[in-house]
């Protein structure tokens, strides 16, 4: 199938390219380049052989879209492109809500003008309240954001939803992300944030290359078995391979289906701390610092309707992730500008 991938030359979206064409699929990128490197492009034609046609420019550009699927047969949409720094959501809210939002309902719009009715969406686990009780389930319940990001996330669902049920000839899938990390077993591609990391993985990393003096532990005092915070960490490649197997469910189903991904194990900071240092035999110096405001003690998934409907769960382990990202990160210490 040809699949218009926004957002494809990002860390997920470039993951997925690789994945797509692993599988028999010729995807088409458009990017602006906003938080990417079009080298990440090149690593995909590397990896696969298989070149990547490439549009630069933005999902808000209705032009620019109507073009592309005038020069390509088009079957489906991944739909990557977005900002998704947390904190830079709250200092300039209104370019979240201009950019995530806009750029789904301008896709969406060209997408039905060409007949093209079948869309996957990078949401993300964030859409779930932070009352809900542990494993997360695609029923549990969603809203509370507590930053513009989220609820751009949550708009984004709530649109698509809405889109699915005015014209039954759509279909909408909504892979709901746990936390993404690794990188492409080659080294080749993986994630380069700009400026100093806001996640776990790439900060923890940053330090063991020697770029970051020590890492900051947020908080040891969570209902947690160590006190530090537990998440769902997912290797990208399995991330790449979830969107693959939702391809197949999007071309047999109609309507709305909403999906984690996620491993539906939690690991706590100094678990994986403590799991780089073995997988790598490096060292990862770190100091306890107060809690981040807005963080939650534990979030996992539960995957078990992916494995069952999507046919999908994840195959990558914790030591997995650890090797990758730092095999990435030692090959590329500033990421594509080496
Ligand atoms: P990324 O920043 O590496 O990739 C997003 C890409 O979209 C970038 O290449 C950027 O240049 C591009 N982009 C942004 N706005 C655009 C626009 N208007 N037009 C064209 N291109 C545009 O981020 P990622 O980690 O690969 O995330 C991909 C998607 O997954 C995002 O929607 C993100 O919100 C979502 N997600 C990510 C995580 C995570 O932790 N990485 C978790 C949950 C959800
Ligand atoms: N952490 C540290 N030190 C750091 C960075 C993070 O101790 O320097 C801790 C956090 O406090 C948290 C854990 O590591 O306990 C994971 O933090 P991340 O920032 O890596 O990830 P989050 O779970 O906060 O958020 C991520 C994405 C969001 C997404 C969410 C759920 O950043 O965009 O996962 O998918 F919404």
């Amino acid at each position: 199938m040809i699949v218009l991938v926004t957002g494809g030359a990002g860390y997920i979206g470039s993951h997925t390219c690789v994945e797509l064409i692993n599988a028999g699929h010729t995807p088409i990128v458009i990017d602006n380049l906003r938080n990417s490197n079009p080298k990440s492009l090149e690593r995909v034609k590397d990896i696969t052989g298989q070149a990547v046609t490439f549009y630069e420019g933005d999902v808000r550009d209705e032009a620019l879209l109507e073009k592309i699927f005038d020069a390509h047969e088009i079957d489906c949409a991944i739909h990557f492109a977005g900002l998704k720094a947390v904190g830079e959501s709250c200092a300039i809210p209104l370019e979240y809500y201009q950019n995530n939002l806009c750029s789904t309902m301008t896709l969406c719009k060209v997408m039905a003008q060409r007949g093209v009715k079948r869309i996957i969406f990078s949401s993300s686990a964030t859409v779930y309240s932070a009352e809900n009780e542990m494993p997360l389930r695609e029923s549990s319940k969603t809203g509370n954001c507590t930053n513009p990001y989220g609820w751009t996330k949550y708009m984004g669902e709530q649109i698509l939803r809405d889109i699915a049920k005015a014209d039954p000839e759509w279909s909408v899938v909504l892979l709901r992300y746990f936390n993404p990390v690794g990188a492409h077993e080659s080294g080749k591609i993986g994630e380069h944030p700009n400026g100093i990391p806001n996640n776990l993985m790439p900060y923890i990393s940053q330090t063991a290359i020697g770029k970051r003096e020590k890492l900051s532990v947020f908080g040891n005092d969570y209902a947690t078995h160590d006190g530090t915070g537990v998440r769902d960490y997912i290797h990208v490649v399995d991330l790449a391979r979830g969107h693959v197997a939702a391809m197949d469910y999007l071309c047999s189903h109609k309507g709305e289906g909403v999906f984690n991904l996620g491993t539906g194990t939690g690991y706590s900071v100094l678990d994986m701390v403590k799991a780089f240092e073995t997988a790598n035999g490096v060292k990862v110096p770190f100091v306890i610092a107060p809690r981040r405001p807005g963080d939650l003690d534990t979030c996992y998934a539960d995957p078990a309707k992916s494995a069952q409907i999507l046919h999908w769960q994840a195959t990558h382990d914790q030591n997995d992730m650890c090797r990758d990202s730092w095999n990435w990160q030692s090959q590329n210490p500033n990421g594509y500008d080496d």
